[in-house]
């Protein structure tokens, strides 16, 4: 059988890393597809370098619009990233009938219903495995090893810029910019390092696990995202003291009442597998109610890890291509028309355990205030830890670590502590999840 034919858009860190790939392993990868699998064509803005990636082994063009229009062209993958260009270019694949894989995960967070309802209009395949966790095939899992299951939460560690970053500074003590930067030298982080460190790229992936998981619509626009711009050494130093390491969650976990969607710097107790997940590495912890909990580790990031995805969409593809679209697995693992219309809860309803960190005058019946206000807002403690001043400094930190509660309940609750005369900072409040 002829090889099946592929347009490659963009050859930058994912693009150069699929073409490498495909290539050292073309001839295991014909076998397991049953046909070849020949990139025939690549788009890139810079086509010198195009072609010196390629060898001169393939056609090279500028203007990527040529390659999602051309007849022999069978699927396009989409390797430029973003939600403009990179839009108009999938929707014009699919338009021409073409199957498309790709690893931009901002542009099905935000455009995804529109783009896998065109898919299925057409009878095309969209496929984004590299697009949650690089090269863990998660979105695999979730969409068919654990199809029997009613999943009940995911929490995942899914960027790995910013895990780079938490355990560089952790272990290192180096300070943020310095590993940003040795982030980004390692292609680790979006052209826009913001996305990463704001936790932007983590809820991208996030909400596209929660459509996965839960059988609802994509909803980038309801996820709650805080990075980790605004995480302080201290509570970093304070969280490994109790017993814990903060990391940047995404968390989704259905509820009665809805789903909450949400990424934000987590105490993890440190005893957790996930909670010992470092550098650039990812982890996906999924809780099924048949399965239990299960957990998918590897590298979330870099050129061949994420390649080792790309391509096994381009197998998956290949072996589905003349299949009745009917048979092939929903692109949200749910049937188009079961999509459910549960709302994504805001996050005042979200329950959760939180650390409190709260700088006081060092004098008696502080604490007391304190716990009062909790235990009238319903917040039971779980632990606390009382630092010692300093000498000839009468103030002191007290950290609080609460049992569940409504996080609108530990805001109310923070109001009232940050209203007494007696603590003399704000509030530092982060949210804790046990995970188990
Ligand atoms: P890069 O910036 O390294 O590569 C993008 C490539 O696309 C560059 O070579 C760029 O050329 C080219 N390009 C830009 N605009 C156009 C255009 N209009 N037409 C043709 N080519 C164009 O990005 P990555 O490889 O890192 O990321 C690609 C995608 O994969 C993104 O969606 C990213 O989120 C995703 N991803 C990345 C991972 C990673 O580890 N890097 C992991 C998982 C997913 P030029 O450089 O000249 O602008
Ligand atoms: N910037 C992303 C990360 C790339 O750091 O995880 C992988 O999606």
């Amino acid at each position: 059988m002829n090889p099946i034919k592929v347009g490659l858009l963009g050859i930058g860190t994912v693009g150069s890393g699929t073409f490498n790939v495909l290539k050292r392993n073309q001839e295991e990868i014909r076998r397991r597809a049953g046909r070849g699998i020949e990139i025939a064509v690549v788009a890139d803005l810079n086509t010198e370098r195009a072609r010196e990636l390629t060898g001169g082994t393939v056609d090279v063009v500028s203007d990527a619009h040529d390659v999602v229009t051309r007849p022999d062209i069978d699927i396009v993958v989409e390797l430029i990233g973003g939600y403009g260009i990179a839009r108009e270019l999938v929707l014009k694949a699919i338009e021409h009938g073409k199957h498309v894989v790709t690893a931009n995960k901002a542009l099905l967070a935000v455009h995804g219903n529109e783009i896998f309802e065109a898919a299925r209009k057409k009878g095309v395949i969209v496929a984004f495995e590299a697009a949650v966790a690089g090269g863990i095939p998660i979105i695999k899992a979730l969409r068919e090893g654990l199809t029997a299951n009613r999943i009940q939460w995911i929490a995942g560690i899914i960027n790995g810029t910013t895990n780079f970053i938490l355990s560089e500074m952790r272990d290192k003590g180096l300070d943020f910019d310095t590993v940003l930067k040795e982030a980004q030298q390692l292609g680790y982080a979006e052209a826009d390092p913001t996305f990463d460190i704001e936790g932007i790229d983590a809820a991208h992936k996030v909400t596209l696990m929660s459509a996965i998981a839960f059988g609802m619509p994509v909803q980038f626009d309801r996820a709650h995202v805080e990075g980790i711009t605004r995480l302080a050494a201290i509570d970093i130093k304070y969280a490994e003291e109790l017993g814990y390491r903060i990391k940047l969650l995404g968390i989704t976990r259905r509820r009665e009442d809805g789903v909450e969607l949400r990424v934000h710097p987590t105490l993890v107790p440190a005893s957790r597998l996930i909670a010992n997940v470092e550098g650039a590495m990812n982890a996906v912890l999924v809780q099924g109610d048949a399965v239990g909990a299960t957990l998918y580790y590897g590298k979330g990031a870099g050129a061949e890890p994420t390649a080792s995805a790309v391509i096994a969409d381009l197998v998956d593809v290949t072996r589905l291509h003349t299949a009745d679209p009917n048979h092939r697995v929903p692109h949200l693992a749910f049937q188009p028309d079961e999509l459910s219309s549960v709302p994504v809860l805001p996050i005042d309803e979200v329950t959760s355990s939180y650390y409190l960190r709260m700088r006081v005058a060092d004098q008696t019946g502080v604490l007391a205030e304190i716990t009062r206000i909790l235990a009238e807002a319903g917040i039971s403690i779980d632990a606390m830890l009382q630092k010692e001043s300093r000498e000839g400094e009468p103030q002191t930190d007290i950290i609080i670590l609460t049992h569940l509660t409504r996080e609108k309940h530990v805001n109310a609750a923070i109001r009232s502590i940050e209203g007494l005369q007696t603590v003399l900072s704000p509030v530092t409040r982060l949210r804790m999840e046990e995970l188990n």
